[in-house]
């Protein structure tokens, strides 16, 4: 592969591996890979963001003496320490042992390892910022993705994530953009293969890091396998929240159990219904407690995975059909149960708070502080609201 000028300051200096057919031993690779690398030019110091397989160092060395000085290089940012992205790193330090070597305490840890020798290591902490000189990374703590010790780095001048494994894709073609391949069916099929094989045991760390970038202004992801994301950034990051969640929450149960004054609590209610069956696929049941047998309730208590409860508050306190339903909830079978407890109010609000404290005495899983709303619902409170279910849901899926 060869260079590729992606912005002002950054260039790809990865290599290819069309022939790879196997990856860690299980994955099968059917349209081989690539080892993505880059250089970011500051006007002070230079950086590289991680290393590629050893087999591949020389064509990678190649790439780099076409851009860059490696004796000089200030930085390597290792995101992640599988030997796919460090294993050359031992032959960097021969050329440029002063290099200074960014990762995860657990990505250092793993390098000692790896390269069994002493090196400059900076222990990279969440939103450390290093400056180049009229550009700066910054590091991203992202656990897990796709191990303990991954990270991401951020390029906030020129837009560019450094991703690692995370929405890469084994497949290899020479021309590295995602709008530029010749068979976009095959890399979509790759970037769901990829997603199985890597990251499907790990889909509330996958939520995590979609929560972590989601506010970023990305023109470029660079990943570390395939092609780098231009035009399919948000295409491909609902691919993964879908992914995740349809797979962390399958064949789970949510009861949604309120009472309403004049509607509104019952807004929030159906809100979060749509919201958690079109976005999460859970199977939800919700109850106007007072239109039915209370009676009824406890069993279905019983059988939810995750509880919420809604009520308003009148004369400063939650409705009486409401605390008659937290008396149905036992404390030894519904221990760690996830709930959230929403409601409407006009004056004061404390209905909310005061049932979210009754359901931790019950020891239930709680989020948060619960959603209190006055009057309607407007459109920053559904995000609110929307906000709070999210939260819920990475309880559920842990
Ligand atoms: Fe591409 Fe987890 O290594």
């Amino acid at each position: 592969m060869s260079v590729l000028k992606l912005t002002n300051r950054i260039y790809s200096v990865g290599v290819i591996n069309p022939n790879l057919r196997i990856f860690d031993v299980i994955m099968v690779t059917e349209y081989g890979t690539t080892y993505n690398a880059y250089v970011v030019k500051g006007d002070s110091k230079t950086a590289l963001i991680d290393a590629v397989h050893e087999t591949f160092w020389d064509d990678h060395l190649a790439n780099l003496y076409e851009v860059v000085d490696l004796a000089t290089v200030d930085y390597l940012f290792c995101n992640h320490t599988e030997p796919d992205h460090s294993g050359s790193i031992k032959k960097i330090l021969e050329i440029n042992p002063n290099i200074q070597i960014v990762a995860s305490a657990a990505g250092i840890k793993n390098i000692k390892s790896i390269i069994n020798q002493e090196f400059n290591g900076i222990v990279a902490k969440d939103n450390m910022v290093f400056d180049l000189g009229g550009v700066t990374l910054k590091t991203i703590i992202a656990p897990m993705l796709h191990w303990p010790d991954s990270i991401f780095t951020w390029c906030e001048e020129e837009k560019v994530l450094f991703s690692c494994d995370f929405l890469s894709a084994h497949y290899c073609e020479p021309r590295m953009f995602d709008d530029l391949v010749t068979y976009p069916k095959k890399y979509y099929q790759a970037v769901k293969e990829y997603f199985d094989a890597i990251f499907s045991p790990f889909k509330s760390f996958v939520l995590d890091g979609l929560n972590k970038i989601k506010d970023l202004d990305m023109q470029l992801v660079a990943t570390s396998h395939g092609p780098i994301l231009r035009s399919n950034i948000q295409n491909i990051m609902l691919k993964y929240e879908k992914w995740s969640m349809q797979k962390s929450y399958e064949g789970k149960k949510a009861l949604i159990l309120y009472v309403t004054s004049y509607g509104y609590t019952r807004q929030i209610a159906d809100y979060i219904q749509d919201h958690l069956e079109n976005n999460y696929h859970l199977d939800v049941e919700s109850y106007n407690v007072i239109e039915h047998d209370m009676r009824m309730f406890g069993e279905k208590i019983e059988e939810a995975d995750i509880l919420l409860i809604g009520s308003p508050t009148i004369n400063r306190d939650a409705l009486k059909p409401i605390w008659d339903v937290t008396g149905l909830i036992s404390p030894f079978t519904n221990k760690g149960k996830p709930a959230l407890v929403f409601g409407s109010y006009g004056w004061s609000g404390e209905g909310v708070p005061m049932i979210v404290e009754r359901l931790k005495g019950l020891r239930l899983n709680v989020v948060g502080e619960g959603v209190k709303v006055v009057f309607r619902p407007n459109q920053k409170e559904f995000a609110e609201i929307k906000q709070a279910v999210d939260e819920l849901m990475k309880e559920v899926s842990k």
